[in-house]
């Protein structure tokens, strides 16, 4: 069983336990390097932190958490080798791992989603990256970082 790291703001506290508890209720060891009080910080910090953090390796890949999702996961693709999904439902969080392999997914603490965030994840995990033409365009992108 792998090891995932989380990251939040205090836009997503309550979204972070939530994660948390289904994680390890699954059986994984979850990192958590995000707040835990909903005093204001500063989301690219905490994605900077998580992403670095991950890049360290050993992770199997990391979730991050801001109000939206939008700021915390538009700042960890600024992090070289960093591939950050920020889906809007099941079939959106499984087609991130089978065609974009992402290492990191990214979810609004303050977000109205369809289908829990629990179930999303789980279709993100339990999905398999396809590879193949899938791989040629994540080489693609990731060259983007050299431009
Ligand atoms: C914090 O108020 C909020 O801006 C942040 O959590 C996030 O939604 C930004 O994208």
């Amino acid at each position: 069983m792998g090891k995932i790291l989380i990251a939040n703001d205090h836009g997503a506290v309550e979204l972070k336990q939530r994660i948390l508890k289904h994680l390890e209720g699954r059986g994984f060891t979850v990192e958590n390097l995000g707040v835990d009080t909903e005093d204001s910080v500063d989301y690219p910090d905490l994605a900077e932190k998580a992403c670095l953090q991950y890049l360290k390796g050993n992770y199997d890949f990391g979730i991050l958490c801001c109000g939206t999702g939008i700021g915390i996961s538009i700042s960890a693709n600024k992090v070289k080798g960093i591939r950050c999904a920020l889906p809007q439902d099941t079939f959106a969080a499984e087609m991130t791992k089978k065609h974009n392999n992402v290492n990191f997914i990214a979810f609004g603490g303050r977000i109205e989603y369809k289908e829990p965030v629990e179930k999303m994840l789980d279709a993100f995990i339990d999905s398999p990256f396809e590879g193949g033409r899938h791989q040629t365009r994540i080489d693609k992108m990731m060259a983007l970082e050299e431009k």
